[in-house]
């Protein structure tokens, strides 16, 4: 059996395979509300046969989305909304995952097909947003945010443990905090966005100290039987990136402390000027570094595109789990591809009994 389609189980949860289908935001929602393209969306990526479907971005509060698109979960009609998407992935055989998140100085911002710039000022569809500090991120992103005070830190941190509940009433069972992209915590955590000289700036421990309070309040409202998972940015491509994989290690050790349980490994994407060697991969060894020196086991992204690449990766004990995109994208059906290719005995049964039964028999022709 190849390593990616053997089960993981972490805590109360047992995935049938390591294929993720990462978070991927669909800026198809009105008032945060998931709606029959996201119930179909991620019917057709669970039936295609991933362990783990990680349901998008999604805002603990208004301000905290991306775009006017981004699905939310600071209300009960949206919590009630997700319903249907949980069971419906359940029903297809894989585990319910969602990713909750605030994207701070990044947010705002029109849908990518539409600028993936921020909303001009003055614009009732846009908003205020806020960060650690009232620097803004540049290019098409360059309004300013304005400075979080205490209180306002304490009301975002109020609202993922809110958020967090949400989602388990909803029914999700794997839990993902975005702490990556030059979203919120991510602010927090650079020193490309955050100046700030009190508890929360200034030294790595500080920087981090909003990621580890996160984790700590929302593990206390998570169920301890489910796994929490944080997407956290480790590099960033700009030269300096040997101090930020240990100042990210060292956070990671402190957020495993707290009761982190799983770490996404991604990239900073906090500053413009970054110079990423995007290519097939290209994050596998800083996840394995990132595994080895948190002892957390890790899952990564970014152009691992091809089957043999991920069972490489999980070979090498780079990641144990392998999130994908927009391979999904373009194929729903990629788990049935990869388990042809890397030799599984019967792979049509990577998908739904209704559609295996007769692709086997066709392969078997
Ligand atoms: C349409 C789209 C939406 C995305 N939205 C999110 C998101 O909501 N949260 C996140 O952490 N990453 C997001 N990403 C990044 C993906 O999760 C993934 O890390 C990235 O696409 C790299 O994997 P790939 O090369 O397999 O596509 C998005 C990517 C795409 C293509």
């Amino acid at each position: 059996m190849p390593h990616l389609f053997e089960p993981y189980t972490l805590k109360g949860v047992t995935l049938r395979n390591r294929i993720v289908v990462s978070p991927m935001c669909q800026y198809s929602a009105e008032e945060g509300v998931p709606n029959d393209w996201h119930q179909a969306h991620y019917t057709a990526l669970a039936r295609g046969g991933a362990g783990l479907v990680v349901v998008e971005a999604t805002g603990v509060s208004p301000e905290g989305r991306i775009t006017p698109g981004c699905t939310g979960l600071w209300n009960d009609t949206q919590k009630d909304a997700f319903k249907p998407v949980v069971a419906a992935i359940k029903a297809a055989g894989a585990v319910p995952g969602i990713q909750i998140g605030h994207a701070g100085r990044k947010a705002s911002a029109n849908r990518p097909w539409e600028g993936d710039d921020h909303i001009a000022e003055g614009d009732p569809r846009g908003w205020q947003t806020i960060a650690p500090s009232a620097v803004a991120f540049g290019g098409g992103l360059s309004k300013t945010p304005k400075e979080m005070t205490l209180e306002d830190i304490a009301r975002v941190q109020a609202d993922f443990v809110a958020a967090a509940e949400r989602a388990r009433e909803a029914g999700f069972e794997w839990l993902m905090l975005h702490f990556a992209h030059g979203y919120l915590a991510q602010n927090f955590f650079s020193k490309y966005s955050n100046q700030r000289t009190d508890a929360y700036g200034g030294s790595a421990g500080n920087r981090g100290r909003f990621l580890v309070e996160t984790v700590r309040a929302v593990r206390k409202a998570w169920p301890a039987h489910l796994p929490l998972s944080a997407r956290f940015s480790v590099i960033e491509f700009d030269g300096d990136d040997e101090t930020m994989q240990q100042e990210a290690a060292e956070l990671a050790r402190a957020m495993k402390a707290e009761g982190l349980d799983f770490f996404d490994v991604s990239v900073g994407f906090n500053t413009p000027t970054a110079k990423i060697p995007w290519g097939p991969g290209f994050m596998g060894e800083t996840a394995g570094r990132m595994r080895r020196e948190t002892g957390l086991p890790t899952a990564t992204s970014w152009y691992v595109g091809t089957p043999q690449m991920a069972e490489a990766m999980l070979e090498k004990g780079q990641v144990d789990l392998v999130m994908m995109g927009r391979p999904l994208l373009e194929n729903p059906h990629w788990p049935f591809f990869a388990a042809k290719q890397l030799g599984v005995e019967k792979p049509s049964w990577t998908l739904p009994a209704p559609y295996a039964h007769w692709l086997e028999r066709y392969r078997a022709a």
